[in-house]
């Protein structure tokens, strides 16, 4: 058999990791590093090499980076995600092929925890369920970006018996304005808190969490907006990538 890990890490510095983290850590032969091409790769790769350094010994490892598959954008959202699901799918069975020998673990370090908006999980999951003999999976929770944003910016994940989303820029680029009160927001490219204005939300956000460069503006979305669009552009810029994150919380009338 072979034993794959699903390791999460946390939001970015290595003191984010749990101990369970850091015990399966050390027991992996070869860890896999997939990044998209392009700016911040080499950073994002960093990061993790140097969680390495930190909790194991140069001696006890292997790390074998690749490309992760680019998503073409020709057939529909759904279908060009369907394909680049199945291209990395071939790719991960390739390396565990090539790089692991029997009885030797593989692992992928996956940003914040494994269960959120990463679709590793899926994708090697259908891997062992359609080899059950070759195979094995754990997956290790990490602290998400989620949590990272409110205890940095010191605030519970909801008000008193409120309910949370958590979803994507894609998706609150469509949604009625007025029909949220208390959502953190990932995978935004394209500023899409600017929809919000005049709504009497706060917003809550940070970029590089959990790292030295950490940014974080918090207020009333119509007053801070300017600076966090001037201060997320100039982080851009200068790094030439950014991930960020947010939370838009309706007012209440107690506010
Ligand atoms: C592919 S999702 C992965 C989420 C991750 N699995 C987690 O649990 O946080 C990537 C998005 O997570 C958010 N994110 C991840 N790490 C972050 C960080 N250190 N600072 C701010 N946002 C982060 C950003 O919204 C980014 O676009």
């Amino acid at each position: 058999m072979k034993r794959l890990s699903l390791i999460g890490i946390g939001p970015g510095g290595p003191e984010y990791l749990t101990l369970q983290a850091i015990e399966a850590m050390r027991r992996v032969d070869v860890f896999f590093m997939l990044e998209k091409e392009g700016r911040g790769k080499e950073e994002l790769l960093e990061a993790r090499r140097s969680i390495l350094n930190r909790y194991l010994k140069p001696e006890q490892f292997r790390v074998v980076t690749a490309s992760s598959p680019p998503r073409s954008t020709t057939e529909g959202y759904r279908q060009d995600v369907a394909a680049w699901h199945a291209e990395k799918r071939r790719l991960f069975i390739e390396l565990f092929e090539r790089e692991l020998a029997e009885g030797q673990c593989g692992a992928f370090l996956i940003w914040g925890d494994p269960a959120l908006y990463d679709q590793t999980v899926s994708l090697i999951s259908a891997i062992v369920a359609a080899a059950p003999d070759r195979y094995t999976l754990e997956v290790i929770p990490g602290i998400t970006a989620v949590q990272a944003l409110a205890a940095e910016h010191r605030i519970p994940l909801n008000r008193v018996g409120e309910a949370i989303s958590i979803t994507t820029g894609r998706q609150m680029a469509q949604c009625d304005p007025s029909s949220l009160n208390n959502a953190f927001v990932m995978l935004d490219g394209e500023e899409t808190f600017r929809r919000f204005g005049g709504q009497d939300m706060d917003i809550y956000w940070g970029a590089y969490l959990g790292t030295d460069d950490q940014l974080l503006i918090a207020g009333a979305l119509d007053e801070v907006e300017d600076e966090l669009l001037r201060t997320r552009r100039c982080a851009r810029e200068r790094k030439g990538w950014i991930m960020d994150t947010y939370l838009l919380r309706r007012r209440s009338r107690d506010d």
